[in-house]
Parts: C-alpha cells; structure tokens; sequence
C-alpha cells in the first residue's frame, strides 16, 4: 500500500531550530517596522527564509523544524554521504531512502533579514507586488503573496529598518561611463569568471556562456549539496534596480563585509576591479524584447486507461500532497492549501486521499468540485490550476528592459497557479491528469 509521503516526519520531528546569538544593540523597531514583523510571523515567511538581525534581536525566529520548508529538507539530505546517519535514521523512518531521492526543492533560499543591506527597499517593495524568477537557476520560485499593499508596505519598512536603511529614499544612479569602460568592465567580468554562476539578462557572455553551459552546472551540482552557491546566484541584469554603487563595489569586493549571510564566496580581484565591473553592471546596455508570451502547452489525451494510482504516484502524492494534506494524519495540519498557511487561509482542499479529492474545495463557504470546470468552457479546475502555473511561468525568462509590475507577468495571488512555488508539470503529468478525469476520474483500485 502506498504511504502518505508526509505523515512520519511531521508527527515525529518536535525539534526546535534555536535562533543565533543575538546582541539587543540596535535602536527600537518603529511602529510601521513592528506590524510588519507581526505580518512575517502571520504569513509564516520564516517557513522558508532566514530573518536575521545582524548585531541585534529583532530578527524572526525561524519555524520549527517539523514546520519549516528548508530546514527540514536540508536536514533530512544533509545526511547524504553519510551511511551511518542514513542507518541511524533508517530506524525511525523507513522511508529515508526514498526521501533522500525525492527530495529536490525548497533547499537554499536568500535570507530576508540582511537583504536590505545591498537591495534597496523600494526594489523589495516591487517584488512583494509582483514576485519574480531572479534566480535563473533556482527552480522554486517566490510565492505570490496575499497581504494588502499597506502589509507590504509594513514588510519593507520592517526589513529596511534591520539594518538602518531607508525605506523611502529613491535608489542613487550615476551618471553613465564611456562605451568603452562599459566594455572593458565586461571583459573583467568575464575573466575574473562571474559568469560561471551569473547570467545579466540576455546579453551575450561570451561563446562557453551558453544554456547547455548552466544546464551542465545544475547537472553537477550534487542534489544533497544543499550549499552550491551557484543555484542562488541572481541574474545580474537587475543590479541597476537593486544596488547602490558603492554598496555594489564594496559587496563584489567582499560580499561577506557587506551581508555576513550572502552565500556568494568572496572572488580572487586585483585592484580596480570591482570598480570597472559595477560599471559594465549598471550600464550595460541591456537586450531589450518582448516579454514573453504566456503559453500553456497543448496537452494530448492518453489513448489508454489511466487509474487513480498512476495519478496519485506521479502527481498528487509525489507533489502536492505537500500542501494538500490529509489533516487528520498530519495532527490536524492540512497544509496551506487545505487548512491554510503561508498566508493563504487554505481551500480545504485534501489531495492525500481520494476521497478528499472527489470532496473538492471550500470556496465562499461552498463546496466545489475541483474535477468539473469553474467556469463553462474552461478545462476542470484541478487540470486548469496546472495550466495557469505554466502561464505564470513566462515571467521566469523576462529579460525586458524595466523591473514593471504593469507587465503583469508576476502570479496573480487572487488565482495562483500550481503546484504553488515549484515549476510547472511536464506535459506527460498533464496528459495522465487530463485522461483520468476525461474517463470519469475512477477510485483507486484498492481502497485507500
Ligand atoms: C514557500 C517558500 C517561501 C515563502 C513562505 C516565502 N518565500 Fe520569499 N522567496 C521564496 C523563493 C524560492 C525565493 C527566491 C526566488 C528567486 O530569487 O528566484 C524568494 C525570494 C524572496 C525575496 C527576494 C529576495 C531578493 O534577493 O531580492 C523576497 C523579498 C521575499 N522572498 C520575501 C518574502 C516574504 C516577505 C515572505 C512572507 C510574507 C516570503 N518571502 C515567503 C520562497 C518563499
Ligand atoms: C518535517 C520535515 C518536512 C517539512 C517541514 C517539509 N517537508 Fe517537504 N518533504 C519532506 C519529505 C520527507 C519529503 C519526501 C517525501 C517522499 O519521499 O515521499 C518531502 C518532499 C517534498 C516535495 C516533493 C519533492 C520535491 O523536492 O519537490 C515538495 C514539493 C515539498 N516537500 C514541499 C514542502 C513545502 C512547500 C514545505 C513547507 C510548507 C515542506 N515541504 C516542509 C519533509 C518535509
Ligand atoms: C560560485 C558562484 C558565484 C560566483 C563565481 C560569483 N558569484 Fe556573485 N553571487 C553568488 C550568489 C550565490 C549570490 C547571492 C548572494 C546572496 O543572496 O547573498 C551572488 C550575488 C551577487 C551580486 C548581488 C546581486 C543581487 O542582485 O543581489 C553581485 C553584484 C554579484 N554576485 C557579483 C559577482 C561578480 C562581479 C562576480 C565575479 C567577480 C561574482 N559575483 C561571482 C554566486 C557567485
Ligand atoms: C507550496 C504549497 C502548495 C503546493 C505544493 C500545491 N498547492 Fe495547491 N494550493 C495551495 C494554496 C495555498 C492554495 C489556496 C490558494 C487560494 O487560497 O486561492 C491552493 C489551491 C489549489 C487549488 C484551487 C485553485 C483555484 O483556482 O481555486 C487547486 C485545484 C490546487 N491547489 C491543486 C494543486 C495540485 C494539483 C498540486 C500539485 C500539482 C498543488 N495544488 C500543489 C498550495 C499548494
């Protein structure tokens, strides 16, 4: 019989992650600072970020072990290579193999607390409204957020005020160099190997600087090593928009002076540099074209049977159980989807057990099928949830011009697509989703 993918370590992982050594030397938080950590907390953003207060106590635990999205998953494959801890928790899960197979996403994210200490505050303000792939090569992805935008507002003067920036002052340019030290700055960047871990939007890095360049360097990341800085590396096209100069110079020239948390180690410069380089990154001309379009792919009908158990093991048990749990095996947490958290109040949809899911969804009080469409001539809402990830997906290749919340490619937090965070499903998932339900969405053959 098939065993619900969460149910064991939920139930019995009760440790705490303590929060680090903390100095009470900073000034008091003000009070639009103070609502805006009430709003962390409440949205549970310390589920998957790092809220730390350098040199000070106002910081944001995180989560519980048992609760947390990384560091639980860092947990569990950080025993990887390790054969005696892998036996020593064999004893209590059974599963651990299997998990240390499953287990790809939501294992390195950027810590919220010391951002504000290289991003500006109204660049974190734009990407709270309108959420974006800045990581190229990370494939989870910022969920959309349900907060108002006074919240929002809230968040930033709180991260802002961790580190004393101000969250009202517009972000300094400076005056643009010659073409030719742009040039020159790029060819340094290119030597000095920055590329080896960052894209800038669409510009041409030189012929090794290809896709099948990076798609090679995911490839042999090691999946346990929780730690490869490269998959966090941001696409450097949005420095412009992010960083003052001379925070930028002094952060490529030690990026731990300016952000003790930043995971990127420091780089071998000689002098001159870094001052060339924030040069090429803050003036390079940038290849501007058309967002792209918003396309979900065609999804062919199987010509065979499709049964229930199929779809469980490849989709929903292997997916989004995570979020849709079954709550009476999970001590009553049903997951954000179902009993809610990470700011949704949840839908009470359970995709854990067949009959949950024939159950379908709470919406306005009402209970809705997830198997028929939402709205005539719409696909069904489980099949059409899919869909519409994919279409948020067009966001993750912008290499326009301008950071634009009017482009409207940041998720719709009223409808977000799923599986929420993680990338869109191949089309082969589709195809068994969409056939199962074509043929009348049978049970599973043996009762679950
Ligand atoms: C389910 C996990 C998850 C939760 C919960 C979450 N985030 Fe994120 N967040 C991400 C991921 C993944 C990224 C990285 C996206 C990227 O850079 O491509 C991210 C990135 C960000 C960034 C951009 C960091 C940068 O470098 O500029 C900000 C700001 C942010 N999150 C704020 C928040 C806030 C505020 C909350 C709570 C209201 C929150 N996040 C909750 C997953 C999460
Ligand atoms: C108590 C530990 C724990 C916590 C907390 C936890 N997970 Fe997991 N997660 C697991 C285990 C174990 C697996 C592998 C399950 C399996 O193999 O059946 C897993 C697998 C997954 C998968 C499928 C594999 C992958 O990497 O894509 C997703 C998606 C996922 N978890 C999302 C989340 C999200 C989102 C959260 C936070 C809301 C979370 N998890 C919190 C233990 C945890
Ligand atoms: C081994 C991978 C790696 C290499 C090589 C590397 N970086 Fe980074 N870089 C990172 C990571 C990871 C981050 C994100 C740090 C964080 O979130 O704290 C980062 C962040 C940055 C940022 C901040 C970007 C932003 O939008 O927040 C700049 C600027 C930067 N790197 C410049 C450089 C330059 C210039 C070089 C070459 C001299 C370089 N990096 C080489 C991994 C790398
Ligand atoms: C990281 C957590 C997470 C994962 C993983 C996840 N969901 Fe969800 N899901 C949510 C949340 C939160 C909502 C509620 C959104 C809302 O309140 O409108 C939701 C809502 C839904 C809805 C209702 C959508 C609508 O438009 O009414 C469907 C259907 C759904 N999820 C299906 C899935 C399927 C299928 C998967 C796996 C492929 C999945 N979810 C994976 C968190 C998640």
């Amino acid at each position: 019989m098939h065993r619900p993918a969460r149910r064991l370590p939920l139930v019995l992982l009760p440790l705490l992650f303590a929060a680090g050594p903390a100095r009470a030397d900073a000034a008091p938080l003000g009070p639009a600072a103070e609502r805006g950590r009430a709003v962390i907390e409440r949205a549970q953003c310390n589920r998957c970020h790092a809220i730390t207060h350098v040199n000070g106590d106002r910081g944001v635990p995180a989560a519980d072990r048992a609760m947390h999205c990384v560091d639980c998953h860092r947990w569990i494959l950080g025993t990887k290579g390790d054969p005696a801890a892998i036996a020593r928790q064999r004893a209590d899960f059974p599963d651990w193999d299997r998990y240390l197979e499953n287990i790809v996403h939501f294992t390195r994210l950027p810590d919220l607390g010391t951002l504000t200490r290289r991003v500006h505050p109204g660049f974190v303000r734009r990407f709270l409204d309108a959420p974006f792939d800045l990581r190229p090569h990370l494939e989870t992805s910022m969920i959309p957020l349900r907060l108002t935008a006074a919240e929002k507002d809230d968040v930033v003067a709180y991260l802002a005020a961790l580190n004393g920036a101000d969250a009202g002052a517009p972000l300094a340019t400076t005056p643009a160099p010659p073409p030719a030290r742009v040039e020159a700055g790029q060819a340094i960047f290119v030597a000095r190997g920055c590329p080896t871990c960052h894209r800038v939007g669409g510009l041409a890095l030189g012929a090794a600087f290809d896709a099948a360049f990076y798609a090679a360097m995911k490839k042999a990341v090691p999946p346990g090593d929780v730690a490869a800085p490269v998959l966090t590396a941001p696409d450097l096209r949005w420095v412009r928009e992010r960083i003052p100069r001379a925070t930028l110079v002094r952060f490529i020239e030690h990026p731990q002076a300016v952000d003790p948390q930043s995971a990127m180690p420091k780089q071998a410069l000689r002098p001159g540099d870094a001052e060339a380089i924030a040069d090429f990154l803050l003036h390079a001309p940038l290849k501007t074209g058309p967002a792209p379009p918003a396309r979900a792919p065609d999804v062919p009908l199987l010509a065979r049977k499709v049964t229930y158990d199929e779809v469980f093991d490849e989709v929903l048990g292997k997916i989004c159980v995570h979020c849709h749990m079954h709550p009476e095996s999970n001590n009553g947490d049903g997951g954000a989807g179902n009993t809610g958290g990470l700011g949704f109040a949840g839908l009470k949809l359970d995709l854990e057990t067949y009959a949950g899911l024939k159950r379908g969804l709470v919406r306005d009080g009402a209970r809705r099928s997830v198997l028929e469409p939402a709205a005539p001539g719409e696909p069904p809402l489980l099949l059409e949830a899919l869909l519409r990830r994919h279409r948020e997906a067009g966001r993750d290749q912008r290499t326009v011009d301008r950071l634009d919340g009017a482009l409207g490619h940041g998720p719709d937090a009223s409808r977000p697509g799923m599986p929420l965070g993680l990338p869109p499903l191949g089309v082969g998932q589709l195809s068994l989703v969409k056939t199962w339900i074509a043929q009348g969405a049978p049970g599973p053959i043996a009762p679950r």
